[in-house]
């Protein structure tokens, strides 16, 4: 795919210099593309594919920040590339979107719901390092049906291998005979967390789905949909990241 624009508007978004004196820097013969010096005005380029020197350094323009919602059906893997060939959740994305982007986070293979896919790295690091403690909302099936004593215990910690959590939400949405639908809130993502702290517990994971990021919600999206996050969304998101929009 090519991406094709006005060279003077790719040197003012690689920070070289306004557009206007882009242009003047382009009469005067400082600006090669592909190692040939252009003094001509509107030429075009391709962004992805042509080398653009001003003095003879190299322009590199960062490539716009994207922001995807996906519904994560079981059976993806929640990574770019399997060496394996397996199923990843980029598979869900269409080619031509796919380039830079990745998860943010992990869920596992067998669960399923709400999974940010992005190429902003910043965001993405500071959604899942636990200093930021980003709420992520979870429906877990479990057998058998916690006691009142169990549920407390997620509010203060439950020692795993890797050590203890920290304070978790558990509450019951409903029972039947055998097993329980919970909702778990976690502010950390240690590696199968929820399983392993129900397991601890006694009460093994029969199904896990997350239904929430912060703010972010599932509702909506179809099993292995998608949607970009709105100009609002992205706001409100990198206000309570502490980034600038
Ligand atoms: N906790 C888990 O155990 N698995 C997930 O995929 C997410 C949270």
């Amino acid at each position: 795919m090519s991406d094709l624009i006005r060279l003077q508007k790719y040197l003012a978004a690689g920070g070289v210099a306004s557009r206007r004196a882009a242009e003047k820097l382009i009469e005067a013969g400082k600006v090669k593309v592909n190692g040939k010096v252009v003094k001509k005005l509107g030429v075009k380029i391709d962004a992805l594919h042509d080398i653009i020197e001003v003095d003879n350094s190299v322009i590199t323009v960062p490539d716009k920040k994207q922001y995807y919602l996906l519904n994560k059906p079981k059976g993806y893997l929640t990574t770019v590339r399997d060496p394996f060939g397996r199923p990843t959740v980029m598979d869900l994305f269409p080619q031509e979107l796919r380039k830079g982007l990745f998860p943010v986070g992990r869920l596992d293979l067998d669960t399923e719901g709400l999974l940010l896919v992005t190429n902003d790295g910043e965001t993405a690091f500071r959604l899942t390092h636990p200093r930021f403690k980003i709420k992520k909302k979870y429906i877990a099936r479990v057998k058998g049906i916690p006691r009142e004593k169990d549920l407390q215990q997620f509010k203060k910690e439950i020692l795993l291998e890797d050590g203890p959590t920290s304070p978790a939400d558990a509450a019951i949405i409903s029972t039947d005979k055998s097993n329980a639908l919970l909702q778990i809130t976690l502010h950390e993502g240690k590696k199968r967390q929820i399983k392993r702290m129900c397991k601890t517990l006694g009460y093994p994971v029969l199904s896990l789905k997350r239904t929430a990021i912060a703010f972010l919600k599932l509702h909506g999206l179809r099993p292995g949909g998608y949607r970009t996050l709105t100009p609002l969304e992205i706001n409100k998101l990198a206000t309570l990241l502490g980034l600038k929009v």
